[in-house]
């Protein structure tokens, strides 16, 4: 097999044999495929597409780059949640708890932020102590023990993903709905859960930003999942507004915990618990979330997962040591706060990192002091930063000059439809 005439086959928008992607994906990971190839490879599929088997086989080379987690010895069913990614979105960290207190375990392998979205690992990690990094048997022995586990995903799951992710980050690949599919699906089929549900994000703080490429994305996912044997369902959900007041790291755990303690923002409540139900009967249990969320149980699993992980849940979060608030220079009724401005700005004040690696700062973020629906006179408040680094501030404000949108105000229900049982 050549890998020229296989970059070539799907230039010319020919079809791909199932032992062509299986060669090129482990060549690519052994590093026989030079990354220039696989570039042009990601290129040609962006253009192209993939046929349905081929986008099978695709994810099926990806999942057998890696190791298969086993995920048997659990002893209760086990079902995962991924969110595209959105601003201001913390639900992984009430939800992991909250579905593990309705005896379903949640193995929740997340990432770090790149870019304007924040990562939940970059979240949890301005807890005090908390550990990202678990070896397989210690996660395991979470779910066993606590029922969550919110971790870093091990070098060796999908690791051909790793590498491709990284390339089509720098080659303007990443917006391919095969690709983005076969991504994220490897790795949630190689981490072994039982069910899974997708949490498609629509809008302006989202990568699609059109519901009819998001609807599409959630079918293909859906798709390869269900034949995969995991049972899988998404929702497709409204990111055009932060979710929450809290976009940030340490300010976003603190709205977390209100969540959990059933004292949050409604949008991120409703959601937590729109979430939960379809976790909870993709997994097959028969339990009611939002008694588990009144009851208190859902922050008790909260307090020992975050303990199970080194963490000290009751000690203070860290704070930046700056802050700036932010006024309305005429009066206005709130339509929206834009969210991909939202993200932006948080990002500058340092909640996020320009390169993978770059620290960032655990107390940075934004609150937001103004809601849709409001309207609010020249010098009413409508943001407060927090930077540990003040002269961000100039930037983050100029980021903010067009977020607040006038007009009639979205509801609160951020659920727009559901793909799959
Ligand atoms: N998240 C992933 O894991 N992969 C993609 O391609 C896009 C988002």
């Amino acid at each position: 097999m050549d890998v020229i005439d296989i970059i070539r086959t799907k230039r010319d928008g020919g079809e791909l044999s199932a032992e062509e992607i299986a060669w090129v994906i482990q060549r690519y990971t052994a590093g026989e495929v030079a990354e220039e190839q696989m570039a042009a490879l990601a290129m040609a599929i962006f253009w192209r597409g993939l046929a349905p088997a081929e986008l099978a086989s695709w994810t099926t080379a990806m999942i057998d780059s890696g190791d298969r987690l086993d995920l048997s010895e659990v002893g209760r069913p086990t079902v995962d949640k991924h969110s595209t990614g959105g601003v201001g979105d913390k639900i992984t960290l009430p939800l992991a708890p909250l579905v593990a207190a309705c005896g379903v375990a949640v193995p929740q392998l997340s990432g770090r932020g790149l870019g304007h979205t924040g990562g939940t690992l970059d979240k949890l990690e301005a807890i005090p102590g908390w550990r990202a990094e678990l070896s397989t048997e210690a996660m395991i022995r979470q779910l066993r023990e606590v029922g969550a586990v919110i971790c870093a995903a091990g070098a060796g799951l999908a690791p051909a993903d790793r590498k491709l992710y990284a390339l089509r980050d720098v080659t303007g690949t990443v917006e391919s709905i095969p690709l983005i599919a076969s991504s994220i699906m490897s790795k949630k089929i190689a981490e072994g859960t039982d069910a899974l549900v997708l949490d498609v994000k629509v809008g302006s703080g989202a990568f699609m930003r059109d519901l009819r490429q998001a609807r599409q994305l959630a079918e293909t996912m859906v798709e390869l999942g269900t034949a995969a044997g995991l049972t899988t369902t998404a929702l497709l959900t409204r990111m055009d507004q932060p979710l929450g007041r809290a976009v940030g790291n340490a300010i976003e755990v603190a709205e977390s915990i209100a969540v959990v303690r059933g004292e949050g923002p409604a949008d991120v409540t409703h959601l937590t618990l729109e979430l939960a139900r379809a976790m909870v009967q993709a997994a097959g249990v028969d339990a009611d979330p939002a008694a588990r969320l009144a009851d208190g149980s859902a922050y008790e699993v909260w307090q020992r997962m975050i303990r199970a992980q080194g963490g000290d849940p009751d000690a203070p979060l860290p704070r930046a040591a700056h802050r700036r608030t932010v006024t309305a220079t005429e009066e206005v009724t709130i339509g929206r706060i834009d969210a991909l401005a939202v993200g932006r700005a948080s990002w500058q004040l340092g909640a996020g990192r320009d390169r993978p690696g770059a620290r960032v700062q655990a107390g940075a973020g934004i609150e937001i002091l103004a809601q849709a629906g409001e309207t609010v006179r020249r010098g009413d408040p409508l943001f407060e930063l927090h930077s540990d680094t003040p002269e961000r501030f100039e930037d983050a404000e100029a980021t903010l000059a067009g977020a607040v949108v006038g007009g009639e105000h979205q509801p609160a229900d951020r659920v727009i439809e559901k793909v799959g049982t």
